[in-house]
C-alpha cells in the first residue's frame, strides 16, 4: 500500500489530495480565480497529474491549446483514431459534456479493474491522477444547450459522487456566483475544499460554505487573490482567511508544458483504457 498522501500547500494550508473531490473556486470577475486555478493546476501537475481543461469563455486556460497542440500532433501520430477526437482542452459546451463522459467511463473502468484490495484507493493501486479545470462553469452552463447542460450536470455529479476513492479525478470547479440552479446544493458540499475570493454575495456564500453563520463568516480585503478557504480537515467549519500565490512572475504556459512533457515519463501503473 502507499504512504504517500498527495498535498498542496496553499498559504500555509496543508491540502490534501486523496480522498477529495476538489475545489470549488468562487468569485466576482477580476477577484482572482483563474490565477489561483492555474497554481493548483500546476500543483497537481507536479504531483504527476494529467491536465484537461475546460474554458469555454475562451480566456486564459483556453490560450494553452496553442502550445500544447504542439506536443499533442506528437502524441496523435502514433495512437488510434479514437484518441484524435479525445480533446483535452475543451472550448465548447458539447466538447466539455463529452469529456466528462469520457472521464465518468475512465472512473467506471479504474473501479472494475481494481478491486482485488479491500479499501484501496487510486494512489495505493498507482494509478495517475488527472486534474480537471473547469473555468467559469456557471458561464459553461448557461451557453449550453438543454440537453448538453442536462449531460455536463449528470456526468459532473457522477464524479463529484464517485471518484475520491479510486477515480483519481481532482476537479477545480471554478464560477463567478453560484446559485441553486447552476449547482445544487448537495454538490457544492461534496467539494472538500471550498475558496471564495474576495467578498461574495450572500447567495454565493450560503452555497460555498453550508452550515455557516453568515455573521461569522470573516470580511476579505478587496484585492485580487485574497479570499477564503474552507477544508473538511480544517477543525472549523468557518471559512479562514488566506492569499493565493501571486502567479505575476510565474510563466504559466511554460511551466504547463514542461510539465505536461516531463510526466509523460511517468512511474504510474499502466492502464489500456487510458484514453488520451
Ligand atoms: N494571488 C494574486 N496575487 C496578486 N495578483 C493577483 C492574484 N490573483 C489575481 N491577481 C491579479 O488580478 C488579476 C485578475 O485575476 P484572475 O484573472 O485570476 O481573476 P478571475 O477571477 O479569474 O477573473 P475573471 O472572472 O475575469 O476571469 C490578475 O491578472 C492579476 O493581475
Ligand atoms: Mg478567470
Amino acid at each position: 500500500m502507499m504512504t504517500h498522501s498527495f498535498v498542496i500547500n496553499l498559504d500555509n494550508y496543508d491540502i490534501p489530495v486523496r480522498g477529495s473531490t476538489g475545489a470549488l473556486i468562487v468569485g466576482k470577475p477580476g477577484s482572482g480565480k483563474s490565477v489561483l486555478v492555474s497554481y493548483l493546476m500546476l500543483m497537481m501537475m507536479t504531483l504527476g497529474a494529467f491536465p484537461i481543461i475546460f474554458d469555454t469563455k475562451r480566456s486564459d486556460f483556453f490560450s494553452l491549446k496553442y502550445l500544447f497542440h504542439v506536443s499533442n500532433c506528437i502524441e496523435k501520430s502514433s495512437k488510434t483514431t479514437q484518441n484524435v477526437e479525445t480533446p483535452v482542452i475543451c472550448s465548447t459546451p458539447s466538447q466539455v459534456a463529452k469529456s466528462l463522459r469520457i472521464l465518468t467511463e475512465l472512473m467506471n473502468r479504474r473501479y472494475e479493474e481494481h478491486q482485488n484490495h479491500w479499501g484501496w484507493d487510486w494512489i495505493d493501486y498507482n494509478l495517475r491522477p488527472i486534474v480537471v479545470v473547469f473555468d467559469e462553469f456557471a458561464a459553461t452552463i448557461s451557453e449550453a444547450d438543454r440537453k448538453t447542460e442536462s449531460e455536463i450536470t449528470k456526468y459532473l455529479k457522477q464524479l463529484i459522487f464517485k471518484a475520491r476513492q479510486m477515480g483519481g479525478i481532482y476537479l477545480l470547479l471554478a464560477s463567478q456566483r453560484l446559485t441553486a440552479d447552476v449547482l445544487e446544493r448537495n454538490i457544492s458540499s461534496e467539494f472538500s475544499t471550498r475558496i471564495g475570493m474576495q467578498n461574495l454575495d450572500r447567495i454565493s456564500l450560503d452555497l460555498a460554505f453550508p452550515g455557516c453563520n453568515l455573521d461569522e463568516i470573516p470580511i476579505v480585503e478587496n484585492i485580487p487573490g485574497h479570499g477564503l478557504i474552507y477544508n473538511d480537515h480544517f477543525d472549523t467549519l468557518i471559512p479562514q482567511p488566506f492569499i493565493a500565490p501571486d502567479m505575476t512572475n510565474v510563466d504559466v504556459p511554460s511551466v504547463f508544458k514542461n510539465l505536461f512533457e516531463r510526466n509523460k515519463n511517468n512511474t504510474f501503473g499502466q492502464e489500456e483504457y487510458w484514453p488520451w
